[in-house]
């Protein structure tokens, strides 16, 4: 295998957080060269950032205040968010949108040059800074992505897969073997940055792109990283329900304007109040997950709320209703709960920093404690840039390359296209909005019969974190809801996983 020794930090992933990370990683005399980031595929194709809809929650309205955002991502998250790493989160926000917004982020303005800011669920205020209505994540996006290709310590790989961390003899991880076209690479680094994304490509029906399979946060617990709260995975209420794989979102943003979730005969799905349908993203994922189990059918009806407006007010989500035959404008558009984002993951503090020294996590593959059990609308962009840059800064002054004797590698591989959609069916059966113990222990047995046959897929490694955390959670809380425990302890507790490395 070549190998190649890169004196600075090396990023894996092209979104938010990796782009972030790199842009702030500027060399440290004496201490770090430039950064190596590695995507899979061409920058804006590879990960979930760019299809994000809604936009980057932050306190920039009068009336709003990092403290207010604070207490409502505290609200949302059902006991298991840490408060200072939110309070971190909270304050940056202003900064965060200044920072993209003068990398040429186009956010909307409001009339007095401010910028305008959009209500989303579980939020007490308007805060979602847009961009064209629902183009917020690719516009963002397309702003970090020209100024990192613009920079000169930045290098970039668009061909080159994940497939295992390398460690020293005392634990700490050295570089990663990337997959390239041309074949493996070892590349030794002074740190690894993982900014990997998240796991809707484990189940069925994701709005995220169906290749994030958890690769990063597999790999980080192979070796040796803590594991925090894997089994909480947010269900976004409303993708659109046309038999896409991955399925485009309806942002909630139009929620916000008032469009309402109704029955096949047009009858409120939550509540007659204007708001209800504003409630936490999980109760509303159930009550649309139910809808559709009984029959009743599941739809976001805009034609009121939005109507003639639609197609300017949100292109992104008009282009996909039309181009699957729905107009917005006066027809309902059937929706689905669908896998949307990771709160669980690697654990970190807010630079990154995991349990593995020379390992970083950032962005959704991260566990920062922001999110606990059920993520606040738009936090998840605000997270990716804020402590993507807090993590670059750190990782360029951290470690070296050293000539040190390197643990043999455990190289992940992927699973035959049938299994793996056998495993994405099994995820989606029994792991999905509703679970309960026998749904999970069928589903931890699939699995490891999976992991007998195909002991190297990361798939399958990922899928397992997830379903033996669900198992043993014997309660409901945020986004993880046991049909035979539906209610939550008193006490809150994380689920911390570690694998025993000696
Ligand atoms: C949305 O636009 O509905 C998604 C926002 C988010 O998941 O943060």
């Amino acid at each position: 295998m070549e190998t190649r020794v890169h004196k600075g930090p090396l990023v894996i992933g092209g979104g938010l957080a990796g782009l972030s990370a790199a842009l702030e990683a500027v060399p440290v005399k004496g201490v770090s060269g430039g950064v190596l980031v590695v995507t899979p595929a061409p920058l804006l194709d590879a990960c979930s950032s760019a299809w994000a809809q809604g936009g980057m929650a932050a306190a920039l309205s009068a009336g709003d205040s990092p403290q207010l955002h604070a207490r409502d991502t505290e609200a949302a998250g059902a006991g298991l968010v840490e408060s200072e790493a939110v309070r971190e989160l909270t304050g940056r926000g202003r900064e965060t949108v200044e920072w993209l917004a003068g990398l040429g982020a186009p956010f909307d303005r409001a009339e007095d040059g401010g910028f305008a800011v959009s209500l989303e669920a579980a939020h007490s205020i308007a805060r979602v800074a847009r961009v064209g209505g629902d183009g917020a994540g690719r516009a963002i996006l397309s702003a970090v992505v020209k100024a990192a290709r613009a920079a000169d310590h930045i290098e970039i790989w668009e061909d080159g897969r994940l497939r295992a961390l390398v460690t020293d003899e005392t634990g700490r991880v050295r570089g990663a073997v990337i997959e390239r076209t041309g074949g493996l690479v070892r590349v030794l680094a002074q740190a690894v940055v993982l900014a990997t994304g998240g796991i809707g490509g484990l189940f069925e029906v994701t709005t995220n792109p169906s290749a994030l399979k958890g690769e990063g946060m597999a790999l980080a617990y192979l070796a040796g990283a803590e594991i925090l709260d894997p089994e909480f995975v947010q269900f976004h209420p409303t993708a659109i329900d046309a038999g896409l794989d991955p399925a485009p979102l309806a942002t909630e943003a139009l929620r916000g304007e008032g469009a309402r979730l109704v029955d096949r005969q047009g009858r409120f799905l939550i509540g007659m109040a204007a708001d209800s349908d504003l409630a936490a993203r999980d109760i509303v994922a159930r009550a649309v997950h139910e809808a559709r189990a009984s029959g009743r059918g599941a739809f976001l009806d805009a034609s009121k709320a939005v109507g003639a407006e639609f197609d300017h007010a949100f292109p992104a989500v008009f282009a996909a209703c039309m181009a699957v035959g729905i107009d917005p404008r006066v027809q309902p558009i059937p929706v689905a709960a669908a896998v949307h984002y990771h709160m669980g993951g690697i654990c970190a503090d807010d630079e990154g920093r995991t349990s593995v020294a020379g390992l970083y996590a950032i962005g959704e593959c991260a566990a920062t404690g922001v999110h606990g059990a059920n993520r606040l609308a738009s936090n998840s962009l605000l997270e990716a840039a804020a402590f993507g840059r807090m993590a670059g800064r750190a990782a360029a002054q951290d470690g070296d390359v050293g000539d040190v004797a390197l643990r043999p590698l455990i190289v992940g591989g992927d699973l035959p296209d049938e299994v793996m959609q056998a495993l994405r069916a099994a995820m989606t059966q029994y792991c999905g909005v509703v679970r309960d113990a026998k749904g999970l222990e069928a589903l931890t047995g699939v699995l490891d019969d999976m992991a007998g046959l195909y002991p190297f897929a990361v798939a399958v490694t990922a899928a397992k974190l997830v379903a033996h955390a669900a198992l043993a959670r014997r309660e409901s809380r945020g986004g993880h809801f046991r049909a035979d425990y539906p209610l939550s302890k008193n006490r809150a507790q994380h689920t911390r996983v570690r694998l025993d490395i000696e």
